[in-house]
């Protein structure tokens, strides 16, 4: 009897191993909110007479007090931690002069900009030390949130944590609040590990890399924000490495959801939690009455990703608070059904796509230009998510079921729960380059560099078949 329930104990272990039963405890109810929310600085596009906006962005070492009283060594882009919040309107022309200052290659890639592939600041385009990468491009989309991080092939998870990203958005001309650190605020979340004297802790052994039990917003480490107005629109950006955060407030109070990744919604859409994986951005309104606290919390979910409850920041209203226009009841014109011309099925591993690792010489798929094609994920293990450079997409289904109506925007990354088939619909883009491709890929960061990457390039409709899948050897060390 008792061989046999050590049988079963050993049997029960082997399988929590398997499944990467590692979850976190959160930090619910540990925080005191003493630290007023950093805000990241807006930089201002140098003006020239040509009309281009110009920006210089450097990547650079630095020293953070992430835990107060306690510097660590960081990463940040022109500061010591994260970077500043860029802005542009549709038909903007933009140049970014991006300087590596770091004693090692990274790159700066624009996550949910869709631009030509040279531009996008993936893997084949790296940036050694000491050197400086000028892309340009044509802002050419609908407004957004969007943002930016290095994406060097297998180190990106290490660049991302140690500080280095920050928003970049294209500015809309609906009434929502649009005062930048007043009523639009930005939130980018990332839970962190800290050593005993409050170094940043970069061990990673588990299925999913590094999931903290501290939170960081903007950087802020038990953060309070002072609401003066009636409403304000947060705009969240999961900059975690794996953590998938479960949104909403400690009062279960309702708000507008307005925007996901690709922009804004049709209408605002009213809720009490919104889940978002890493990479994603949701934009909300909430409302607040004067002189009220509110805590924004992010729940326990029912994968590791998605363990302990957190929270994040609290909010103090102002004892009077200035008005705020009506939500509008319209924000963005429905997209028209499309007419997919192709599915592609996409089956997520362990750390693989189609049973294949990342291979930086390898062309995965060919896409003709402005091609609208269904994308199958079947993911047959524990949880990931997906994302597309370049395209927008809009999830038709998550097993079946249509998804959650805040979900129902443009989107360029989605999260993929394990055991889960999710299908899209993606549009892309009409940059065509037949020899430099664009990325999908694992968001999960751990996974990402563990090759769940694969490559595609976007072609003049017509040359698919003739257009080569293999890749002169780039980016490491070039
Ligand atoms: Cu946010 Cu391929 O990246
Ligand atoms: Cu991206
Ligand atoms: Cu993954």
């Amino acid at each position: 009897m008792r061989r046999r329930s050590f049988l079963i104990l050993t049997a029960l272990a082997a399988a929590l191993t398997l499944t990467g039963c590692e979850g976190v405890q959160g930090n619910a109810g540990a925080l005191a909110f003493t630290n007023p929310l950093h805000i990241p600085p807006v930089l201002d596009p140098a003006p020239g007479p040509d009309g281009v906006k110009r920006f210089g962005l450097r990547l650079q070492e630095g020293t953070a007090e992430l835990l107060p009283g306690k510097p660590t060594s960081t990463w940040g882009i022109n500061g010591d931690y994260l970077g500043p919040t860029l802005r542009a309107k549709r038909g903007d022309r933009v140049a970014m002069a991006v300087t590596n200052s770091l004693n090692e290659a990274s790159t700066l890639h624009w996550h949910g900009m869709r631009l030509p592939a040279a531009m996008d600041g993936g893997p084949h385009q790296m940036i050694q030390s000491g050197q400086t990468w000028s892309p340009e491009w044509t802002v050419d989309q609908p407004a957004a949130t969007t943002w930016y991080h290095p994406h060097p092939h297998g180190q990106t998870a290490r660049h991302v944590y140690r500080g280095l990203a920050g928003m970049f958005l294209i500015d809309d001309d609906v009434a929502l609040p649009r005062t930048y650190g007043t009523d639009d605020i930005p939130l980018i979340i990332q839970d962190k590990k800290f050593t005993p004297d409050g170094r940043l802790d970069e061990k990673s052994g588990g299925t999913f890399g590094i999931l903290g039990d501290q939170i960081l917003v903007n950087g802020t480490y038990d953060p309070f924000f002072q609401v003066t107005s009636q409403r304000v629109r947060f705009r969240v950006l999961n900059g975690s490495n794996a953590h998938v955060y479960n949104i909403g407030f400690a009062d279960d109070r309702t708000f507008h959801v307005v925007a996901g990744d690709g922009g804004l919604l049709e209408k605002p859409v009213a809720a009490q939690r919104f889940r978002i994986s890493p990479g994603e951005r949701v934009e909300f309104v909430a409302g607040f009455q004067p002189g009220e606290q509110a805590l924004l919390k992010s729940f326990e979910g029912d994968s590791d990703v998605e363990s302990g409850d957190f929270d994040l920041i609290k909010f103090t209203a102002a004892g009077q608070l200035t008005p705020s226009p009506e939500l509008p009841t319209k924000l963005a014109s429905p997209t028209p059904a499309s007419q997919p011309t192709k599915t592609r099925t996409f089956k997520l591993g362990g750390s693989n796509i189609n049973g294949r690792d990342m291979d930086m010489t390898r062309v995965d798929e060919v896409v003709a230009a402005g091609a609208h094609e269904i994308w199958e994920l079947n993911n047959t293990t524990f949880a990931h998510n997906f994302h597309i450079h370049e395209v927008a997409f809009r999830v038709l289904d998550i097993d079946g079921e249509a998804p959650p109506e805040y979900m129902r925007g443009p989107k360029d990354t989605v999260f993929v729960p394990g055991k889960t088939k999710v299908r899209l619909a993606v549009e892309f883009g009409r940059h065509t380059d037949p020899k430099t491709p664009y990325m999908y890929h694992c968001h999960i960061l751990k996974h990402e560099d563990q090759g769940m990457m694969g490559q595609f390039v976007i072609v003049k409709p017509g040359t698919e078949d003739s257009t080569s899948r293999t890749l002169p050897m780039t980016g490491h060390g070039h």
